[in-house]
């Protein structure tokens, strides 16, 4: 099985709320369960994971777009797309404890006790099961393999039920006779803001096929068993695109964005050897291909964005429900009529990543609790968190030694030429040791020194996060060094 480090997860935790990444959400009034708020440095760690995003797919795709739609959207959407219907998980719950489970997680969690080949044959069976939709089979698997509630420790189980996972609300002050006019629903995927755009997109910047809309945005889902920090949580955020090709080329598009993203993945600095892709057998819905991308997390390998071939599903499905024609004019020539290729609903394939998800990767990735061999003999400790510069929170801290002697206004002048290009943190308190420690936790990956010598020659001392190494260099080269790193 994939290793299940939950201590390392726990520290993670631990880590990411002492240090001002990772709060509960409303913690005064003990938080609400799978809602979390991002602090100082978490809400900076996870600005530029989305930059790095849409970067690279608007301003280094010259046929990739953006749109920013709204979260609440006309009811129909969601009968249109499926997700009325369809958007559901099989649960199944214990009649002991009352408590709930998704019966694919309680599969999984009984596999991870098991020997690999057990394991291995249980999750074959799950998944022929769930892809059939035999709940009863399900049922009888759990039986036979006497899983049990871990709160109960029975096998007490009700039968296996459907359960939305979309999130309803009231629209208006004004109550209708017929409560369900009302009713919106808060998006649980924010694909479907880019579908019903998509003709005003594809006209007012005159998109050619193939082309692509991408947008990032709260996506929400009443998730049951939301446990596992930001993994899997009821409010997220998703980055989506959307690409809109000609029937019959998505196969070789969806080759494409597969590996263009997992590319994506190791170009922000993530190892190779975390990652795997895992192909799907239960397709959602709407899917006709689809593979996760799945990385290694401390509770082993998980999903961390998903490649969908999505047919023409739901611009079909949008022209039938609306009546409004969602529908592209090719012009270029047919090779075999010699003619243009005419009308058609574009076919989609869709990459679509949780930035909680990659944020909760890339952390897990940085956090390290590394021993240090002194001089001596003996050792010390540091905790540091490895985050790429590119995306670091703090790209350069400015620390003068003492806090007189002028130190203080000559790191500070620093500091001012710096600000406009990229982040910096000036901190004047503690000894400088215990500076370096706390920007370490941070995952700051440079930080300079002023001291005494800088007033004679105008240099500062540079210290590198990963390494401690320290050098020399004039203070006036310290903002391109940086830039240069964080490229
Ligand atoms: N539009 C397609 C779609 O939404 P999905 O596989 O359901 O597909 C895509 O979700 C990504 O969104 C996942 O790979 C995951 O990173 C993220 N995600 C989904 N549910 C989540 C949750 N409850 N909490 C955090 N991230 C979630």
């Amino acid at each position: 099985m994939a290793t299940n480090d939950n201590n390392k997860f726990q520290a993670i935790i631990a880590h990411a709320k002492e240090y001002g990444f990772v709060f509960p959400s409303s913690e005064i009034y003990d938080g609400l369960s799978a809602v979390y708020d991002y602090g100082p440095w978490g809400s900076e760690l996870k600005k530029n994971i989305r930059d790095y995003w849409w970067k690279s797919m608007t301003q280094l795709h010259e046929n990739i777009v953006g749109v920013d739609a709204a979260i609440f959207m006309h009811p129909t959407t969601w009968k249109a797309s499926g997700h009325v219907d369809n958007f559901s998980d099989p649960m199944i719950d214990n009649k002991d404890s009352k408590k709930r489970y998704r019966v694919d997680h309680l599969i999984e969690a009984h596999a991870e006790s098991l020997s690999e080949k057990e394991a291995e044959v249980l999750l074959a069976a799950m998944d022929r099961l769930l892809a059939a939709d035999d709940f009863a089979g399900l049922k009888q698997l759990i039986e036979d393999n006497k899983i049990k509630c871990t709160i109960s420790g029975t096998g007490n189980w009700t039968d296996i039920r459907q359960f939305n996972l979309m999130f309803k609300t009231e629209f208006g002050a004004v109550a209708s006779e017929n409560e369900d006019d009302n009713i919106v629903y808060l998006r649980p995927e924010t694909a479907q803001g880019i579908f019903v755009n998509f003709l005003n997109v594809q006209k007012t910047a005159r998109m050619k096929i193939p082309f692509g809309i991408a947008q990032t945005g709260k996506a929400f889902r009443n998730e049951i068993v939301a446990r596992q920090f930001i993994f899997r949580m009821r409010e997220f955020e998703q980055m989506e695109m959307q690409f809109f090709v000609r029937p019959g080329t998505e196969g070789e598009w969806y080759k494409f964005w597969k590996e263009a993203r997992l590319q994506w993945h190791l170009s922000l600095g993530m190892p190779a050897e975390k990652y795997r892709y895992h192909d799907h057998i239960k397709l959602a819905h709407y899917a006709k291909e689809a593979c996760d991308i799945e990385f290694e997390f401390p509770m082993g390998f998980k999903e961390v964005e998903g490649i969908h071939s999505r047919s023409d599903y739901d611009l079909s499905q949008h022209q039938l429900y609306s009546k409004k024609k969602l529908q592209y004019y090719d012009n270029d020539i047919d090779e075999t009529t010699g003619k243009p290729i005419g009308n058609y609903v574009p076919y989609v394939v869709e990459t679509s990543i949780g930035l909680d998800r990659m944020f909760l990767a890339v952390l897990s990735n940085a956090y390290e609790e590394e021993v240090i061999a002194k001089e001596d003999g003996t050792t010390d400790s540091r905790t540091l968190l490895r985050i790429p510069p590119k995306i670091a929170p703090i790209k350069l801290a400015v620390l003068p030694l003492t806090k007189k002697d002028g130190l203080p206004e000559i790191a500070r002048e620093i500091m001012r030429q710096c600000q406009d290009e990229f982040y910096c943190f000036y901190e004047e308190k503690d000894t400088i040791g215990k500076r370096y420690r706390r920007m370490d936790a941070i995952g700051t990956p440079f930080c300079i020194t002023v001291d005494h010598q800088t007033k004679e020659d105008n240099t500062v001392t540079i210290r590198y996060r990963d390494t401690m190494t320290q050098e020399r260099l004039p203070a006036d080269q310290v903002m391109a060094l940086v830039k240069g790193k964080i490229r």
